[in-house]
């Protein structure tokens, strides 16, 4: 079986291409920018900005090359069926039914149904999801673990080394605190295995963390105390140590319960806290010192930014060591990077956190350009994310003004899908309407965070979307279902591909959009946008829709009933595809 095939795009790409190249030999190697198009199959912009090259008018150049290429012009017959030049130089380039149907039969042919492998050997260390131990994790980190976790698959799959890094905040002075809470009061239940039936893991150590914080704010007394094992914990007394180790993991644990119910490919191998830089953060004061890029002020170690200044007007410091001798977040992303560089081999690194510490990451960057850490040749990126809003556009905050639980939110979409899948279909026993409506609601939550540009704020709103139309993902996973169901009903029917036939166009509108799942791939991995990836999932799931009103699939006789049975194969597999490398589950049923 052929692993890869080229897409139509490139065929047609390469047709206008070697058309220009033997026509005017000097624009060789020039790109003929082919898209798709509103108004024919592809389009070619390339002989706007290619005329001035050769001293002509843009639509003369155009009209030239249109002679070159397809019926009674160029070798391309077979491929392009009509060419025309339209507006001031644009080619509308339209492709045979015939290598139509044959790119169908090719990806349905081929298991990665033509994906290419363009992030090959490319080491990519993604920086997500990172919530902080003791704490539950919020609404932000629901952004940053399922756009980093959706980028994470699609970056593998387009050929990259990914290596996943959950930066964990498992450091600071609140341990002090935790930890001598614990030993004042030995009686505390926080363990989840203590707590009743029902209570979760992951809310059982925050409680603690809100217990200790209260008796910090109340008693000064045990704050003197808490500052103090916060020194035992750095120097390493192992009774304190211990009570450290304990917290993180039964956190942890309540991570990985979430992980697990969000489908989210993190393991506790992934995980390298801001602890584990511990080791590495003197080297780094004392490395940027030698550098000369870090100096004293006001009893701190900071480095100031060559280009970025405060309201001030003075340059913005990066603090390396505080006044109390002690290091904070700056430091310990710095060692971060470091580690990434040097010891990752990264290539590229994703960071994917919310927008506001932009400013953050852009001194930790700039620090780590001019100490000659990181080299021009290797990419780092935040990619950063809006806030999360509720559905009247305020920040998501629950009535108390609290930080609203994802567990709590999770349960809120799936209770929404199982009414609304219930209502859809009666039939469906317990337990079954129970599981389809955890996939719905977990799916519908994840499409979401997904399916909007990610830089924006967005507002967070169960009903629309757990909705079975528009752009959801309940929306999806039904479109897929309804093509299993043809897929059932054709039985054993087999789904040859007869090239000669003619092509309505509705299946001509959907062979082209399944054409187009490598480059939304490849558009995923350039912009790091995974709306880009939904869009083009919700193009082709509507362009089915489209076909499967016009044209009947299962009473078609032949060669029309094997080639509807195809377009039907290759849709649902590429849906599948599609929603798993967001990580959304695509249900035989529903
Ligand atoms: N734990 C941080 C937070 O909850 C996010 C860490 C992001 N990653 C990093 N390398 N700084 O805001």
């Amino acid at each position: 079986m052929s692993e890869h095939v080229e897409s139509l795009r490139d065929r047609v790409a390469a047709a206008v291409s070697s058309a220009i190249g033997s026509a005017w030999p000097e624009l060789t190697d020039a790109d003929p920018v082919v898209r798709r198009s509103e108004h024919a199959d592809f389009q070619s912009n390339g002989a706007l900005a290619l005329s001035r090259h050769v001293a002509a008018r843009p639509a003369e150049f155009a009209a030239e090359l249109a002679g070159h290429l397809g019926p009674g012009g160029g070798t391309e017959t077979e491929l392009l069926r009509d060419v025309q030049v339209s507006g001031p130089g644009f080619l509308n380039l339209s492709v045979t039914d015939h290598v139509l149907w044959e790119q169908v039969a090719a990806r349905l042919a081929a298991p990665r149904l033509g994906v290419p492998r363009g992030e090959a050997g490319r080491r990519t260390v993604i920086d997500y999801s990172a919530p902080n131990i003791a704490k539950d994790l919020h609404v932000g980190h629901l952004r940053s673990t399922v756009i980093g976790d959706s980028l994470a698959r699609v970056l593998a799959h387009l050929g990259a080394d990914v290596i996943r890094q959950n930066h964990l905040g498992d450091w600071g002075t609140p341990f002090g605190m935790l930890i001598q809470y614990l030993d004042e009061h030995p009686d505390a239940t926080w363990h989840r295995a203590e707590l009743a039936d029902g209570a979760s893991a992951v809310s059982a150590p925050n409680q603690l963390y809100r217990d200790a914080r209260a008796a910090f704010d109340a008693d000064p007394e045990f704050a003197d105390r808490s500052r103090t094992r916060v020194v035992a914990l750095q120097s390493g007394d192992d009774a304190t140590v211990a009570a450290w180790r304990d917290i993180v993991a039964e956190s942890e644990r309540g991570f990985g319960e979430i992980y697990a119910r969000l489908g989210i490919l993190l393991t506790p191998a992934d995980s390298a806290g801001e602890s584990f830089y511990n080791s590495r953060l003197d080297a780094v004061v004392r490395d940027l010192r030698d550098a000369g890029l870090a100096e004293d002020s006001d009893g701190a170690v900071v480095v100031f930014s060559a280009s970025a200044t405060g309201p001030d007007g003075r340059p913005i410091p990066l603090i390396l060591r505080k006044r109390d001798g002690g290091y904070g977040y700056d430091t310990t992303d710095l060692a971060t990077i470091r580690y990434r560089l040097e010891e990752l081999r990264a290539g590229r690194i994703l960071y994917v956190v919310d927008a506001r510490q932009a400013l953050h990451f852009r001194l930790v960057f700039e620090t780590a350009r001019r100490a000659s850490w990181l080299a021009d040749t290797v990419d780092v990126e935040h990619v950063a994310f809006g806030t999360v809003l509720d559905a009247d556009g305020r920040p998501f905050r629950t009535r108390a003004g609290d930080t609203v639980g994802l567990t709590a939110l999770l349960d809120a979409a799936v209770e929404r899908a199982r009414t609304v899948v219930g209502e859809k279909n009666p039939e469906l026993d317990t337990a079954e309407l129970d599981r389809i409506a955890e996939t719905a609601g977990v799916g519908a939550v994840k499409y979401a965070e997904l399916s909007t540009s990610r830089v924006k704020d967005y507002a967070f709103d169960v009903d629309r979307m757990v909705s079975f139309s528009g752009d959801t993902g309940v929306y999806l996973q039904y479109a897929h279902t309804r093509i299993r169901s043809i897929l059932r009903g054709a039985g054993d029917d087999g789904v040859s591909v007869d090239a000669a036939a003619g092509m309505h166009p509705a299946e001509r509108a959907l062979a082209i959009a399944l054409d187009g799942f490598g480059d939304a791939l490849t558009e995923v991995a350039a912009t790091l946008e995974p709306h880009r990836l939904c869009t083009y999932l919700y193009d082709t799931a509507r362009a089915f829709t489209d076909f499967y009103e016009a044209c009947p699939v299962l009473t078609a006789p032949p060669p029309a009933h094997g080639n509807r049975l195809a377009l039907c194969r290759l849709t649902a597999a590429t849906l599948q595809q599609g929603l798993g490398l967001l990580g959304i589950e695509a249900p035989e049923r529903m």
